[in-house]
């Protein structure tokens, strides 16, 4: 393919390029592109006409920003990080600086020596606040310091659904239901993007375990996906118009994501219209055909066998087999999302990290994420001059838990302890637990000053029995490590923690559990303890959150985002699919539960879980009244919420769909955040997402809402209906 210019005549525009000051300038020929009035699509046809093959090429591969033992040393130009695709100079397209991510700004390997971010808690953790405002507020933390750093591609917006409670990478991703998913990652997406960084999302579709990732076949009806993780993707795209989507590592139905016509040209840009770009996963791309099939630019290239969109594209396209008009597809799309997002007018200065606002923003994510899950009335606590209190395990002396992968963030202050846990291939990077500097038991301290309180590692029950059996309180922290690559063989807690935990509850019922978890863990002690707090990973903040919460300063206001089972046979598979198969060897993961994941199979098949989805006490309590549903295209329900106790605090009402047209079923179709003082009362309105209501028409590719009577239940959780009612909604059909 020729060099291919578009002769524009001289026109005179509005620029705002290096300055937010803009002047009008005369553009020179084949510049129509830099007027800012123009629409992104049209700028970027216009400056895509002007990329010689070479160019275009580059801009649809890179490498990760990285330097190998041996290997070259990070790329000139790119910021150490994930990823770097250099830009083209000669037309003022600047290069693609990529970096991990939700949890805040990741440092591998220590590539920007000594470099620190703020960590914000895990994503689940932001999911049990089912409060998409700080979803915002924390994406806007996050890209300001992406922006400061000298990025301008956040590799966020991680979505997959809770399928499998020992997934290794559940603590990445926002639980186990596509509205409360799709509506924080959509909010989330748009924040990064409206301080003009690019944000994906990720990793389409159905990356559900890490076992055997590069080789687990995802295997699920047309429908069901529809409903379920394509659904969170679909409402996430819409709210938050992602610049791109990275596919994923595994196969979908047969094809390997990252080359699967029928998702990313059928759904993503054939169906939902996507305009912005498919970027693979670093190492997901194993053909030069993946460009005919939807994926327009290979990441991460020294992960993969061959930078297949190299000289190999860049041989199919001359021999035709990558059509002329595909390939400038690819770049056009890029480029798009860069007009789109703003990185050709963008804001000229660094913007300055103000640590202390940012610190903000993570304790405010734990203050809201942290979740009360039990409370036989020991919480609050109260100090006391002579009161004797032991703190018990999980290095809770010296911080707090994070999940391990590419997600990993150093925070600031650094890293308060690091330990080791080995293991080959990535673990060999991953494998270490880090606990970011915000001790629990430091922060306890300073809450309840007059207490004397004291601290024992845990690591023999009998040790830790006798220091619990000398006070008069005894908080555990008990960890679940989790890691992207490696999933949690069962949900027992590991290492001996169950059998010390019953030690302790057995020397002194006056014990409380704080979890330290990726997700949902077993409970064999739960009647014999006080109380339990799930704190998940709670973020640089997140010492001084968990001691908000237990002394109540903080009045919990987290609710699950995952259900909590009773055991791992309330699950669709027993066996984790792929275990102990040799390398490379292909194996199907069925996901013959469809779109009934969590809390809509436990509710389809009648099973009662240990703590249901959308669980989580308060200090006070909350009465629901006063509800009206309104039917017709689509169900708006309205409903009045009063905080009945004595303390302020904030509550997370749930609307769910219980029965459709006489079918029973359950799902969320909305929910809200609400900060009510003692004796105050709020209406909330909650008008939903039709395609909540919809069931996907395979054959007709389209949503149909059957039409009928319409059940909802109003409550605390998926198990609690406070509140029922009903309304007619008309049939319809709606587009994919
Ligand atoms: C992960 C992605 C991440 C990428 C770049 C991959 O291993 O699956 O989520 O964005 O690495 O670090």
């Amino acid at each position: 393919m020729s060099k291919n210019r578009v002769m524009m005549p001289s026109l005179v525009a509005g620029l705002c390029l290096a300055s937010l000051s803009c002047s009008a300038v005369a553009l020179a020929a084949g510049e129509g592109w830099r007027n800012p009035s123009l629409s992104p699509d049209e700028r970027a046809r216009l400056l895509d006409a002007e990329l010689t093959l070479d160019e275009r090429i580059g801009l649809l591969h890179g490498p990760m920003a990285l330097s190998f033992p041996g290997g070259p040393p990070i790329p000139a130009g790119s910021v150490g990080g994930a990823g770097f695709i250099p830009g083209v100079p000669r037309l003022g397209i600047p290069a693609l600086k990529e970096t991990d991510a939700s949890l805040g700004i990741t440092n591998p390997g220590d590539v920007r020596p000594g470099d620190t971010a703020t960590a914000l808690p895990a994503s689940l953790a932001l999911a049990a606040s089912f409060n998409p405002e700080l979803a915002y507020e924390g994406g806007a933390m996050i890209a300001r310091e992406a922006a400061a750093k000298g990025f301008n591609v956040l590799l966020a917006g991680g979505v997959n659904l809770a399928r499998d409670p020992r997934n290794g990478r559940n603590f990445e991703y926002l639980g186990e239901d596509p509205w409360l998913a799709g509506t924080l990652a959509g909010e989330s997406i748009k924040a990064i993007q409206d301080q003009n960084i690019i944000s994906t999302i990720k990793h389409f579709s159905l990356n559900g375990q890490e076992t055997g990732r590069f080789y687990a076949n995802s295997i699920i009806k047309e429908a069901a996906h529809r409903e379920s993780d394509l659904l969170a993707f679909q409402i996430a795209i819409e709210k938050g118009q992602p610049g791109s989507v990275m596919c994923a590592y595994n196969l979908v139905n047969g094809d390997y994501s990252c080359g699967n016509d029928h998702l990313l040209n059928g759904v993503l840009k054939g169906d939902w219209g996507y305009k912005g770009w498919v970027m693979s996963d670093w190492g997901a791309v194993h053909a030069t055909d993946y460009a005919v099939k939807g994926l327009d630019q290979q990441s991460g290239e020294q992960l993969d066998q061959q930078m297949w969109f190299g000289e190999p594209l860049k041989q199919a396209a001359l021999a035709g087999t990558v059509p002329e008009a595909r390939l400038s597809d690819m770049s056009r799309r890029i480029l798009r999302s860069m007009f789109a997002v703003g990185l050709f007018d963008g804001k000229p200065v660094k913007p300055q990290i103000d640590a202390a606002a940012h610190a903000a923003v993570a304790k405010k994510v734990a203050d809201e994420g942290i979740v009360l899950l039990a409370n036989k009335g020991i919480l609050p606590l109260k100090g006391g001059a002579g009161k004797k209190i032991v703190v018990i395990g999980g290095q809770a002396d010296a911080g707090v838990l994070s999940g391990a992968g590419s997600s990993q963030v150093t925070a600031t202050g650094g890293n308060a302890r690091v330990v080791p846990v080995g293991g080959d291939g990535p673990m060999a990077m991953w494998g270490r637990l880090v606990f970011h500097p915000s001790s629990p038991l430091k922060a306890l301290r300073a809450a309840l000053p007059d207490a004397t309180i004291t601290f024992a590692d845990g690591r023999y029950p009998a040790e830790a029995a006798a220091a619990a059996k000398a006070a008069d309180i005894a908080i555990v922290f008990a960890n679940q490590w989790m890691a992207e690559a490696l999933d949690a063989y069962d949900l027992s807690l590991p290492q001996g923690q169950d059998e010390m935990i019953q030690a302790v509850a057995a020397a002194n019922p006056n014990s409380i559990v704080v979890l330290q978890t990726g997700g949902p863990v077993l409970m064999p002690w739960l009647d014999k303890v006080g109380a339990v707090v799930a704190a998940w990973y709670s973020g640089q903040k997140g010492g001084e959150s968990i001691a908000d919460v237990l002394t109540g300063r903080v009045n919990p206001s987290g609710r699950l985002p995952v259900t909590f089972p009773t055991s791992l046979d309330q699950y669709p598979r027993r066996d984790l699919p792929g275990w102990g198969l040799p390398k490379k060897q292909q194996f199907d993961v069925i996901y013959d539960e469809g779109a009934d994941v969590g809390y809509r199979r436990f509710a389809a098949l009648g099973m009662k879980p240990l703590f249901p989805f959308g669980h989580g006490l308060s200090y006070t309590s909350f009465a629901y009244d006063k509800l009206s549903v309104k039917g017709g295209e689509t169900l708006t329900v309205s409903f009045r919420v009063t905080n009945t106790g004595a303390v302020a605090g904030k509550d997370a009402p749930q609307v769910y769909l219980t029965g459709a047209g006489g079918v029973k079923l359950q799902r969320l179709i909305g929910f809200d955040k609400v900060d009510l003082k003692p004796g105050e009362t709020r209406t909330v309105t909650l008008k939903a997402d039709p395609r909540l209501l919809a069931s996907f028409d395979e054959a007709g590719r389209q949503w149909r809402i059957t039409g009928g009577t319409y059940e909802v239940t109003v409550g605390p959780s998926a198990s609690t209906a406070a509140l029922t009612g009903t309304a007619k909604v008309s049939k319809r059909s709606l587009k994919p």
